[in-house]
C-alpha cells in the first residue's frame, strides 16, 4: 500500500504508527482527523452533498427558463467540461494533501491558505440560512397531512407561518420556527459530534437510499396526475434558439457548480478523509452522474406536478412554475390541496427536501470544523461545538424571526454568485497559474484514477473554466449593480449581500496568519513523491 501520506502531517498519528512510512496496514485515510471507512460511504457521503435543495426546487426552473429540452446541451456541456474536471480539482486538493479547505490550500502554497479560509466563512453563512429551509420544510412535512394553508397557500406561508415583518430587521421570534430550527440543529451536531464516519457516513448510508426511494416514489405519483404530459411538455419541449444566448450557458455553469458543491470547500474536506488507494476519478464520475440524474428526475416531477396544476387552473405551464422558496412553499402546497392523495405528495416532497437538506447541510458544517481542528489543538467535540453552538445562535436569532426571510434572500444571493463563485475563480487561477500545481495534482489523481488526467484537464480547470466562470462573475456583477436585487432597502443589500461576502473574503487574512497546531508540517513536492516512492 501506499504510505506516502501516513500521519506525515498528523504527529499525533505519527506518533502512534511510528512506523507510519513503512506502515502495510491499510491505515485509516486520515487517522486522527477522521476518515470514511470505505468509497462506498464516501461516494454516497459526496452524493449526498451534491443532492441538495438546488436539485429539487433550482434545476427544474433553471432547466425550463433556459431553453427547456435544449437547456440539457449546455448543462451537459457545463457538466462534462467544468463540473466534472473541477470536482477532480477538489479532489485532488483534499486527497493529495489531506486536509482541511485552509489545510489543502497551505500545502498547495502557503500563500493560498486564505483561499481556504474564505471557502470556511462561506460555509458558514450558507450553514446558518440553509437550516432555516430545512427547518420550513420539517414543518411543512407536518403541515401537507391536513394541509394547514387552506386554501391560501401564499398568505399562509408569509403571515401565518414566517409571520413577515417590513424589510429591516426584527428581533421578534417566532415560535414556530424556533422550535423546528433548534430542532434541526439539535440533529445536525449530534451527528457531527459522532464523527466522520459514524456521523456523516451513517446519515449518508441510511438518508440516501431513503431520499431515492422517496423521491422516486414522489416522481412516479406526480407522472400519474392529469396534466402531468402538459408539464413535461413544457419542461422538454426544447427551444434551440436559446443556444445562441450566453446568458442561458451562463445559468447552465452556475447550475452545475452550485448543484456538484464544488469550489466551496466540501469536496476538498470529503476527499481529504478517503484511502490513498481510492480511485477517485472513477469516484468523482459516480458522483457527478448521479447528482445530474437526481435532478433530472426532480425536474421531471415537479413539472409533471406544476402540469397538473395548470390544467386544474386552466392557466399556462408559465403562469404557476416557479423556483426555490416561491415553489416549495407557494405552488406545491397548492398542488396538495388539489391534487387526490395530496397529502401522502406533501409528505414525501417535503420529506425529500429535509433529508436532502441535511445531507448537505452537514458537509457544508464539516468545512468549518475539520479546518477549525487542522489549525487549532482541538477534538472534535470541542470543534463542533465551537462551530456549532454559534452557528445554532446566530442562525436562530437572524432566521427566525419577522424578518429572517429578507436576510435568507439576500444572504443567499449574494453569497451564492460573490462568494462561490468568485472564490471558485480565484483559486483555479491561483493554484493553476501562480502555484502551477495542475500537473502534481493530475499526477496524484492518476497513480489510482480510472480516468487519466492528460492536457484536457489541465486546459478544461486552467482555461476554459475560469474564463466561462469569470463572464459569469461580470454579468451577475453587473446585473446586481445595476438594479439592485429585489429592490431591498439598501442598507440591507450593503450588509447582508455585499457586505458579508466582503466580509467572509477578508476572513482569510484574519486566520491565515494564526500558526497552524503544533507539528503540522508543509512538505514540498519532492518529499511527497519521495514518500510516494518508498512505498
Ligand atoms: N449541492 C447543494 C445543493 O444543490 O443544494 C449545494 C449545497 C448547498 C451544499 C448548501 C451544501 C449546503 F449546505
Amino acid at each position: 500500500m501506499r504510505a506516502r501520506w501516513s500521519g506525515a502531517f498528523r504527529p499525533d498519528v505519527a506518533r502512534m504508527t511510528s512506523m507510519a512510512s513503512t506502515d502495510i496496514t491499510p491505515e485509516p485515510a486520515s487517522g486522527a482527523r477522521g476518515a470514511f471507512s470505505s468509497r462506498k460511504v464516501f461516494i454516497l457521503a459526496a452524493i449526498g452533498s451534491a443532492v441538495g435543495l438546488g436539485n429539487i426546487w433550482r434545476f427544474p426552473y433553471v432547466a425550463y427558463e433556459n431553453g427547456g429540452g435544449a437547456f440539457m446541451i449546455p448543462y451537459i456541456v457545463a457538466l462534462l467540461t467544468a463540473g466534472i474536471p473541477f470536482l477532480f480539482l477538489d479532489y485532488a486538493l483534499g486527497h493529495r494533501n489531506r486536509g482541511s479547505a485552509p489545510l489543502s490550500f497551505a500545502r498547495t502554497g502557503r500563500a493560498a491558505e486564505g483561499l481556504g479560509w474564505w471557502q470556511v466563512g462561506i460555509c458558514f453563512l450558507i450553514a446558518i440560512y440553509y437550516a432555516a429551509v430545512i427547518a420550513w420544510s420539517v414543518r411543512y412535512t407536518f403541515f401537507s397531512v391536513n394541509k394547514a394553508w387552506g386554501d391560501d397557500a401564499e398568505g399562509f406561508f408569509f403571515n401565518d407561518f414566517l409571520k413577515i415583518g417590513d424589510p429591516g430587521i426584527d428581533s421578534t421570534l417566532v415560535w414556530g420556527v424556533v422550535i423546528p430550527l433548534a430542532v434541526v440543529w439539535l440533529a445536525v451536531l449530534a451527528i457531527m459530534l459522532m464523527g466522520v464516519e459514524k456521523g456523516i457516513g451513517k446519515t449518508a448510508l441510511i438518508f440516501i437510499p431513503l431520499l431515492v426511494l422517496a423521491f422516486v416514489a414522489l416522481v412516479v405519483r406526480s407522472l400519474f396526475l392529469d396534466g402531468a404530459a402538459t408539464g413535461l411538455d413544457a419542461l422538454f419541449t426544447p427551444d434551440w434558439g436559446t443556444l445562441t444566448h450566453p446568458g442561458v450557458w451562463a445559468a447552465a455553469f452556475g447550475q452545475i457548480f452550485f448543484s456538484l458543491s464544488i469550489g466551496f470547500g466540501i469536496m476538498i474536506t470529503y476527499a481529504s478523509y478517503v484511502h490513498e488507494d481510492t480511485d477517485m476519478t472513477g469516484s468523482g464520475l459516480v458522483v457527478g452522474l448521479a447528482n445530474s440524474g437526481f435532478e433530472l428526475l426532480a425536474g421531471i416531477g415537479v413539472f409533471a406536478a406544476l402540469g397538473f396544476m395548470s390544467q386544474a387552473q386552466g392557466v399556462g405551464v408559465g403562469e404557476v412554475a416557479s423556483d426555490g422558496i416561491g415553489l416549495a412553499f407557494i405552488a406545491f402546497p397548492a398542488i396538495i390541496s388539489e391534487a387526490p392523495a395530496g397529502a401522502f405528495i406533501g409528505v414525501l416532497f417535503f420529506g425529500s427536501l429535509v433529508i436532502a437538506g441535511i445531507t448537505s447541510l452537514v458537509s457544508i458544517l464539516e468545512v468549518v470544523i475539520s479546518a477549525v481542528r487542522d489549525k487549532f489543538e482541538l477534538s472534535r467535540t470541542a470543534a463542533a461545538l465551537v462551530v456549532g453552538v454559534p452557528a445554532t445562535v446566530l442562525s436562530l436569532g437572524l432566521f427566525s424571526t419577522t424578518s429572517g426571510l429578507y436576510v435568507l434572500d439576500i444572504l443567499d444571493h449574494f453569497i451564492n454568485q460573490f462568494g462561490i463563485l468568485l472564490v471558485a475563480v480565484i483559486s483555479m487561477i491561483v493554484v493553476a497559474w501562480a502555484m502551477r500545481k495542475l500537473p502534481v495534482l493530475a499526477d496524484h489523481l492518476n497513480r489510482n484514477g480510472s480516468i487519466h488526467l492528460g492536457r484536457w484537464w489541465r486546459l478544461l480547470v486552467g482555461l476554459v473554466t475560469p474564463l466561462v466562470l469569470a463572464y459569469v462573475l461580470v454579468q451577475a456583477f453587473w446585473s446586481d449593480v445595476k438594479t439592485p436585487y429585489e429592490d431591498y432597502p439598501s442598507w440591507m443589500l450593503a450588509t447582508f449581500g455585499w457586505g458579508a461576502a466582503a466580509l467572509v473574503m477578508l476572513l482569510g487574512y484574519v486566520l491565515a496568519p494564526a500558526p497552524w497546531r503544533s507539528g503540522t508540517e508543509f512538505e514540498t513536492d519532492a518529499s511527497i513523491e519521495r514518500k510516494g516512492d518508498q512505498s
